[in-house]
């Protein structure tokens, strides 16, 4: 049967990350990179990004089929003026026949139709399949990215002074304008819907990091000891931020605390390799035209920026 390409729908986002699961497992083993964190065996976290932007602007989503199997998933997001490829993944028995291509195209009509002007994808840095199949789109790898982990036993021995605070933001309704500010400053653009959907689902914690009183950043920790997003204001030391940060997340006893850092973000990379984190996965941030100020900002996951 030949693949046919539709809107996403709610029922499909769970059978569409299996296929995500699959296409990066496959992805990984291939590469030397081992079984995902999450066991294979069990089944994948429920797709609460995927449903939030479904909700928001189902544009972004689609899937590819054969007979009624869902083959490939497509999936993008759109805040203001800024377009994000999050996902985009093909099974492996179906790779290099063109879905994945198709794919991509539906999804950047919703960039067309939403006049976006900056567009943004953050992939695997090693694999040459998706590095070039946004170079062929127009997309230009502009920065390095990597997940950094360490488990919290070695954190434990590290001295963790901060000059800053972390502070619970509670509720994140209420800190809409500074959280705003320092988005433009670091981002260029404001994602108040996607703040709102990170304490709203309760898929992490958001804290402010102050610094003599005063806002300079703020970070998001999962339950699992995800770190991110974290952004800092530009007068302010990320090494001092980062450390406030981890002192928190020590504190809720998670087995491995991790987080994805640009290369551009200097002095938060130099502070956790000294702390001992190592590097599990590297990614890059492919974009039109530049954008962001990545010394100052760690995205939560490749899919959400
Ligand atoms: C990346 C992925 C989505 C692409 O989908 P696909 O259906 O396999 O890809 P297509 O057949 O549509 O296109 C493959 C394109 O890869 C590019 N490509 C493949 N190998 C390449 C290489 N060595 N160098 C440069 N470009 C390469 C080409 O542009 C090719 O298109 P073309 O030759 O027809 O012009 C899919 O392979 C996949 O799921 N990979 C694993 C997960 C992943 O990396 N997802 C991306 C997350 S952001």
């Amino acid at each position: 049967m030949p693949v046919t390409y539709r809107p996403a729908t709610r029922a499909d986002l769970a059978p569409a990350s299996v296929v995500v699961r699959q296409a990066v497992d496959d992805l990984r083993r291939r590469h030397g990179f081992g079984a995902l964190i999450t066991p294979p065996t069990s089944p994948p976290p429920p797709p609460l990004f995927p449903e939030f932007c479904l909700s928001e602007d189902s544009s972004g989503l689609w899937v590819a089929e054969d007979d009624s199997t869902i083959v490939g998933f497509g999936f993008s997001w759109m805040s203001g003026a800024l377009w994000c490829l999050s996902q985009l993944f093909v099974r492996p028995c179906r790779q290099a026949e063109g879905v994945g291509r198709v794919l991509l195209g539906k999804t950047l009509e919703q960039a067309q139709k939403g006049k976006a002007r900056s567009k943004v994808i953050i992939t695997f840095a090693y694999n040459a399949a998706s590095v070039g199949l946004y170079l062929r789109h127009g997309f230009h790898p502009r920065e390095p990215l990597y997940r950094l982990v360490a488990p919290l036993g070695t954190l434990m021995q590290k001295a963790l002074q901060s000059t800053c605070d972390c502070v619970p933001i509670d509720p994140v309704a209420t800190s809409r304008e500074w959280i705003g500010q320092i988005d433009d400053e670091v981002l260029g653009f404001r994602r108040e819907s996607h703040h709102g959907f990170l304490s709203g689902a309760s898929v992490a914690e958001g804290f402010r990091i102050e610094h003599a009183g005063r806002p300079v950043g703020y970070a998001y920790i999962a339950g699992n000891g995800h770190i991110g997003p974290v952004a800092v204001s530009l007068e302010a030391s990320g090494a001092e931020v980062i450390k406030a940060v981890l002192r928190r997340a020590s504190g809720g006893r998670p087995q491995r605390l991790s987080m994805l850092v640009p290369g551009s973000a200097d002095s938060v990379m130099g502070a956790l390799s000294a702390l001992g984190f190592r590097i599990e996965e590297p990614y890059v941030l492919m974009s039109e035209n530049p954008l962001g100020n990545w010394r100052n900002y760690l995205p939560r996951t490749p899919g959400f920026l």
